[in-house]
């Protein structure tokens, strides 16, 4: 009847206060077998949360708000506009003038097969600077392309990698591609990335840089530190929401990379494709290759707006001194930091040993439990060696410092110890 299709109608509008009823007339009319799920009838819940950890981090107002901008179409010349203002902004955020400067369609995973994939072909040699999970996790990429070569520091598995081995490791093994991280996030290490782009070029090698961790809260000068490929991700410091990683690529990689003899395993990690959707490849025409992630480029952009309004300087400046805070109340908790120097110690992410006779899972439920703040512990090699608190781009205050501080406090007194 006329009345039972308006009553559809509307269901089909509102669908949560009605689904009962939807669920009734499903079962006497439909022909599908495998019922709405019951979890989708109800409204989406997302806890607000003090993101304190290693990332995402919470994200400002402002950027959600953008995100949250009505859609417009991938190939339409508005969208161009943005991509072009997120080119310019990541040009800033890693201090380059390549051309050749997109953002993934994905997270800093994504940025980092792409860099792999494009710039080595199978069977060519890798090598790898190894202190935590990211070379770990590089290297698991890396294995599938080509031969792996591993560099580890001769202290310490979490400590900086000496340039006179990296030097020796290049000269010796003559890798098409060396990786180092700038901010090793599972170990705390912010690594010192001085010279060692004129030891790659030097051996005619390309040195690519993960500072997924690190952007916007340490200082990195693609250009100036002769760094060849470059790439983070839109969740840490730079505080849009994940899904979205900006990477560069300066001539001596486009030189290789453009040149292969194959082409590279991943058709969407393909730099040949992305280079025209991006607009980089001097051609007149962006074509198809993929449909991009239309709100998480929105939002990106307002990222790197905020970062270009604030300035590079102030930001690094601000993490240093809201982690020196930080790490001088942790040791006032009679906590130990992890990485005992000083100035290898990452402005983004703190750690901090697990105090002794603590359950570091405990600790991190009860924190989450009762101040609704998410600090975590290590991540691959670091598991059940450290705990991990990140204040990064807009969480970055001396406010949320003593916020987590307090956290921490309580968890020590109410904790039980269960060791030692
Ligand atoms: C992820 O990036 C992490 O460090 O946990």
């Amino acid at each position: 009847s006329q009345g039972q299709t308006k009553s559809i109608n509307h269901l089909q509008t509102d669908f949560s206060r009605n689904a009962p009823v939807l669920q009734r007339l499903d079962r006497s009319m439909s022909s599908v077998t495998v019922p709405p799920p019951a979890c989708l009838l109800r409204p989406l819940e997302a806890p607000l949360r003090y993101l304190f950890g290693p990332g995402p981090s919470n994200v400002p107002p402002r950027v959600l708000a953008a995100g949250g901008r009505p859609i417009i179409g991938h190939l339409h010349p508005e969208m161009y506009g943005i991509m072009n203002d997120i080119k310019k902004g990541i040009q800033y955020a890693f201090q380059t003038e390549n051309k050749m400067t997109i953002s993934m369609s994905g997270s800093g995973h994504a940025a980092m097969e792409c860099a792999v994939f494009n710039a080595v072909e199978p069977g060519e040699s890798v090598l790898v600077a190894v202190n935590g999970i990211w070379g770990e996790r590089v290297a698991e990429i890396a294995e599938r392309m080509g031969e792996l070569l591993l560099l580890f520091s001769k202290e310490d598995p979490y400590d900086s990698i000496e340039s006179n081995d990296i030097f020796f490791a290049v000269e010796k093994h003559k890798p098409v591609l060396f990786f180092l991280t700038h901010g090793e996030s599972s170990a705390g290490l912010c690594h010192p990335m001085d010279g060692i782009g004129d030891i790659c070029r030097k051996h005619n090698c390309l040195f690519l840089v993960d500072t997924v961790a690190s952007l916007g809260a340490a200082p990195i000068y693609m250009d100036k530190q002769s760094i060849d490929i470059l790439y983070t991700g839109s969740q840490k410091a730079l505080n849009a929401p994940p899904g979205t990683a900006p990477i560069s690529f300066n001539e001596r990689a486009c030189q290789k990379m453009f040149n292969r003899k194959t082409k590279p395993v991943s058709y969407l990690f393909d730099m040949t494709h992305l280079s025209n959707y991006w607009g980089c490849d001097g051609k007149p025409a962006r074509a198809y290759h993929h449909t991009g992630p239309v709100s998480g480029f929105f939002a990106l952009r307002e990222s790197l707006a905020i970062l270009a309004e604030t300035g590079l300087e102030e930001s690094w400046r601000k993490h240093k001194e809201v982690s020196g805070y930080l790490q001088r109340g942790l040791e006032d908790l009679g906590l130990k930091l992890f990485i005992p120097e000083r100035d290898l110690r990452l402005p983004s992410v703190t750690t901090i040993a697990i105090p002794e006779g603590y359950d570091w899972r405990e600790m991190l439920v009860y924190i989450m439990k009762n101040h609704q703040m998410e600090m975590t512990g290590g991540l691959g090699p670091s598991i059940g060696m450290v705990m991990r608190i990140g204040l990064m781009g807009y969480n970055c205050e001396k406010t949320n410092a003593d916020m987590a501080l307090q956290a921490l406090a309580d968890a020590l007194k109410n904790c039980k110890k269960t060791r030692g």
